[in-house]
């Protein structure tokens, strides 16, 4: 049993500092109840008030991960803005040639109809690509909290992230190859998010190559595979400068970058991990000085699809 300290000096008595049973000196003190009553009234309120403390400080946390996630969203935008002008350019170019194309054909007649539909056919192909990349940044914009989570197919999340990247690394001579697993069973996942992760593992592949100055062929490779019926695989590889062991240690930190101003904000890795823990896998880099790097992503299976999984391919 554990009694409270006896009170010599007539001072307050003294919660939290008890004494064992053996302790001859009690010359008054209260009932026992009163006393533990008081003890754990007091401790209960401490407790109440922590938690206070704690939910503030959670609220401030989330909205704090809201922000960072708009702002690592702006800034994979930002990058992207010249790519959609000159990316929505290109079918624009089309559209009004081939439309003057036919209305030539109307005022003069000297156009056979084979050429004026195979116009017509160019007209729809260019809109049907504006439409594409439209949707893709209407995607890319919406706030993650609208976007409900889903059973997402990684061959097209892979391919819908390449509709605007894919020229900005052409235009720069980097070479991509895309190699695909067959039929990968779907993970259940948050597709925005996703999207970005690679976006930004292809962003930063592309800029590890503008310090290249030697003439080597330059080169973005993702893969995809299953793995054991359970895991979905994702890499994505450059040839690019690659990173030192001390870089290598610290990507996936807030705030880390070796971009200069304006280039980089050190955003990119750190919310490609978080938006990865959410999935519940894991996201893991190899790379070697002046040779290249290589990601990997693993996520699990979504429980529906993997009786279907095929295991390895
Ligand atoms: N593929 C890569 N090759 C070489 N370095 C890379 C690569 N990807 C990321 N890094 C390094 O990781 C750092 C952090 O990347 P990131 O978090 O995306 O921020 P940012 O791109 O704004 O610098 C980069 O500044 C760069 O030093
Ligand atoms: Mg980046």
């Amino acid at each position: 049993m554990i009694r409270d300290e006896p009170h010599r000096s007539g001072s307050t008595p003294a919660f939290g500092n008890p004494t064992l049973e053996s302790s001859s000196e009690h010359i008054m003190h209260p009932p026992e109840n009163t006393t533990q009553e008081k003890v754990v009234r007091v401790l209960n309120e401490d407790i109440e008030s922590l938690k206070s403390t704690l939910r503030e400080k959670d609220e401030l946390l989330n909205t704090a991960q809201l922000q960072l996630a708009q702002a690592s969203k702006l800034t994979t935008l930002g990058t992207l803005g010249a790519g959609v002008a000159h990316e929505l350019n290109n079918p624009l170019t089309i559209i009004s040639g081939e439309a003057e194309e036919i209305l030539y054909t109307i005022e003069t007649g000297s156009r056979e109809d084979a050429m004026t539909t195979i116009s017509a056919q160019r007209i729809r192909q260019a809109a049907d690509r504006m439409r594409l990349i439209v949707d893709h940044i209407r995607r890319c914009i919406r706030k993650d909290e609208d976007t409900p989570w889903e059973r997402v197919d990684i061959t097209q999340l892979v391919r819908d992230s390449l509709i605007i990247l894919d020229s900005q690394l052409k235009n720069r001579g980097i070479a991509i190859t895309l190699d695909l697993g067959d039929q990968l069973p779907a993970v259940w996942g948050h597709p925005v998010k996703l999207d970005s992760v690679i976006q930004n593992l292809l962003t930063n592949a592309r800029d590890a190559f503008e310090t290249i100055t030697d003439q080597r062929e330059k080169k973005v490779s993702i893969m995809t595979s299953c793995r054991a019926g359970k895991t979905i695989v994702i890499s994505v590889r450059d040839n690019a400068a690659g990173m030192t062991d001390e870089v290598k240690a610290r990507i996936f930190e807030l705030f880390f970058t070796t971009k200069k101003l304006g280039d980089g904000m050190g955003l990119g890795l750190a919310m490609c991990s978080g938006y990865i823990k959410e999935h519940r896998g894991s996201i893991e880099v190899q790379s070697k000085k002046d040779e290249g790097t290589v990601f990997t992503i693993k996520l699990p299976i979504e429980k529906r699809t993997r009786a279907n999984a095929s295991g390895d391919n």
